[in-house]
């Protein structure tokens, strides 16, 4: 018996990017893949993005971008997160766009493109930080970069074709930081067309901006969670952005026995029973991907009712209080996340982080439970 079990509804991931296309009529999809697909499988949930009509996928890291490949992805693919390590010569051999926000990364791809003068142009897209302080290229420092980026392309096997940048708090929507990002990312693109450079791509929006500013699509949206079904904003009517959660999390009781009142729960009896009651052992813990400060706070879905999780959770299981009428049994499935159960938000909220760290946390557990 698995301890727990993470199930992802793929045609949900597929159904999400339609929608996703429908929210951004006017741009290209890139599906932001990155994370293992935020815990929902690198490969599967690529493929079914690209059925829900994703023509890009967007990666982190060049070996995910490689991992696409060999397992048979042809369309376009972005890469951004390296130094100059950047296995250049293996992503521009794969057909693999890549990211460049430093002369140091634009050497590192020049000489590999170089190196193969014959073969495919590597194709840069340049980061630039309009204000979120994280990667890519200041302002101040664009023209320099552009300047270098214009000359390789010139001489040395390089073909730029996108620019790009990354939002601060779109998901605050009228954050006064999201225009001011805008109006340094349309400066950051009429710098890059003085410089001559002929752009096919321009992308800003993560998930808040493509569902909440289409006047910041620009030629491609760049959505992660929400293809994942959780919107990082609020749905004004109240019909999560017609996008459905694709990750759900279940395990199983092991065990229902009667105790008096003033019974002690786990490690620390952090919870005591204040009647006759019910206990209830479910078999996932913080091995599993349970949050360990979910006790007290986070929980559970039992045969259609809520139970908070009560006490400590221990490495493998934790216990809930099914009251003193359950007609709960061994065997049981205990929804942690899914339909029946929390969303993956609650989870968040309950434990004090967001969503995305909840369906990475477990989906990172997959391969274990498919053992
Ligand atoms: C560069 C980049 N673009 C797009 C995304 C997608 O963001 P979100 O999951 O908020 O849509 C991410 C994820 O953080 C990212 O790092």
């Amino acid at each position: 018996m698995n301890a727990i079990t993470i199930a992802v509804d793929y045609g949900a991931i597929t159904a999400n990017v339609a929608t996703l296309r429908a929210h951004a009529p006017t741009a290209a999809v890139m599906a932001v893949v990155k994370a293992d697909a935020y815990g929902h499988g690198l490969v599967e949930a690529g493929r079914a993005a690209r059925s829900g009509g994703a023509a890009w996928l967007g990666v982190a890291q060049p070996l995910e971008a490689l991992e696409l490949r060999a397992a048979g992805d042809t369309d376009r693919v972005l890469t951004w997160l390296y130094g100059s390590e950047v296995p250049a010569a293996a992503l521009i051999a794969a057909d693999i766009d890549v990211s460049v926000g430093s002369h140091e990364v634009l050497e590192a791809v020049a000489t590999a493109a170089h190196a193969h003068a014959n073969g495919p142009r590597a194709r840069v897209h340049i980061a630039v930080d309009t204000g979120l302080g994280r990667e890519g290229v200041t302002l101040a420092d664009l023209p320099a970069l552009l300047d270098a980026a214009r000359e390789a392309q010139r001489s040395r096997n390089v073909h730029v074709v996108g620019m790009w940048s990354h939002f601060a708090w779109a998901d605050q929507p009228g954050h006064p930081t999201i225009d001011l990002q805008a109006a340094a990312f349309r400066a950051a693109l009429a710098l890059a067309e003085d410089a001559g450079l002929a752009l096919e791509v321009r992308h800003l929006a993560n998930s808040a901006a493509t569902l909440t500013r289409p006047d910041l699509h620009f030629d491609m949206v760049r959505p992660g969670i929400a293809v994942y079904g959780l919107p990082p904003v609020a749905d004004p009517a109240g019909e999560n952005f017609g996008l459905t959660p694709a990750m759900s999390v279940t395990s199983t009781l092991a065990l229902v026995k009667r105790v008096g009142a003033g019974q002690g729960v786990s490690y620390g009896h952090e919870y005591v029973t204040d009647r006759a009651t019910i206990l209830g052992l479910v078999t996932a813990g913080y091995a599993d991907g349970v949050f360990r400060g979910a006790g007290g706070r986070a929980h559970v879905g039992i045969g259609g009712e809520r139970y908070v999780i009560a006490g400590r959770v221990c490495m493998d299981q934790f216990v809930v209080d099914l009251g003193p009428d359950a007609t709960a049994s061994p065997g049981d499935t205990v929804t942690l996340i899914g339909v029946g159960g929390p969303t993956a938000r609650e989870w968040a909220d309950a434990v004090g982080t967001i969503d995305y760290e909840v369906v990475c946390r477990f989906g990172g557990l997959r391969a274990k439970e498919s053992v």
